[in-house]
């Protein structure tokens, strides 16, 4: 086992010290957890899905030139990353009105908005990661003028890629949330697409019925979420080889 001691366990992930220096070993937990974890439970296969899905995601953005803190998937559950220093913003891009926008705005969900709009929350579980403006990120430092123009560019891009991945099977990408990271080389610092990107952070909904395949499927029990996200892993071809079902069946 190539990890080391444990250096943080979150929601959904433990951090393990990687087999060399600046390396890290990403865990995928089976918990899930939703509004800041006031709703929680532990969905069996949730952690390999996720852990699939986002290799698949962060491998196919480096082969077009976005930079992210993937290096390889070591097992089931693992995936060795960079180390990066997280910036403690959740970067989300939506392209249809959802969840807290929609509430917010009192805008129908599911309308589509004239242009991807790109939102910032400060990372922060103990004030339920609040909506700030770059005002907010400027004045107190979370990242420069320089980050933020970076990290519209990054979020714009995965936002062309997932959509465009998704829509080739068949699937409308709603929203989604990126965690940007910091890396240092040498003298200098590049910022790469950290965390993960799975259906626990991606709004993702069948094309044709709407069907929800992300974890609002959770958030407001509408069913199997592991089905859910075996689908998506079907229809994008990374179906892992475990028990997970060949046929999912889905509940609105
Ligand atoms: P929201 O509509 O609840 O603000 O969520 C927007 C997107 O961000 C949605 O795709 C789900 C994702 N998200 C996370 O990944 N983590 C979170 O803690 C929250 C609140 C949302
Ligand atoms: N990830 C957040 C939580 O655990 C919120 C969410 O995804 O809905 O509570």
């Amino acid at each position: 086992m190539a990890r080391g001691k444990k250096i943080y366990e979150g929601k959904a992930k433990i951090l393990f010290e990687g087999p060399e220096p600046g390396t890290i070993v990403q865990y995928f937990k089976d918990d899930a957890t939703a509004f800041n974890a006031e709703k929680k439970d532990v969905i069996d296969g949730k952690g390999v899905l996720n852990n699939r899905l986002s290799e698949y995601f962060m491998t196919g953005l480096a082969q077009i030139g976005v930079p992210t803190h993937f290096l390889k998937r070591l097992n089931m559950r693992e995936q060795l990353v960079r180390s990066c220093e997280i910036i403690p913003l959740e970067v989300i891009v939506r392209n249809f009105a959802a969840g807290s926008m929609s509430k917010r705005l009192g805008i129908e969900e599911g309308t589509q908005l004239p242009r991807p709009i790109v939102e910032y929350c400060y990372k922060d579980d103990s004030l339920g990661d609040p909506l700030v403006t770059e005002e907010h990120i400027a004045a107190f430092g979370w990242a420069t003028q320089q980050d933020m123009d970076d990290i519209l560019g990054l979020a714009l891009r995965v936002n062309d890629y997932l959509s465009g991945v998704m829509y080739g099977v068949g699937i409308k990408l709603v929203d989604f949330k990126i965690e940007i990271g910091r890396v240092y080389e040498g003298d200098f610092q590049r910022l790469v697409v950290a965390d993960e990107i799975s259906p626990d952070s991606c709004r993702l909904w069948d094309l044709e019925t709407g069907q929800k395949l992300d974890k609002d499927v959770f958030r407001r029990d509408l069913g199997s979420l592991t089905d859910a996200y075996a689908e998506v892993a079907r229809r994008l071809g990374v179906m892992p080889k475990t028990s997970t079902p060949t046929k999912p069946t889905l509940v609105n």
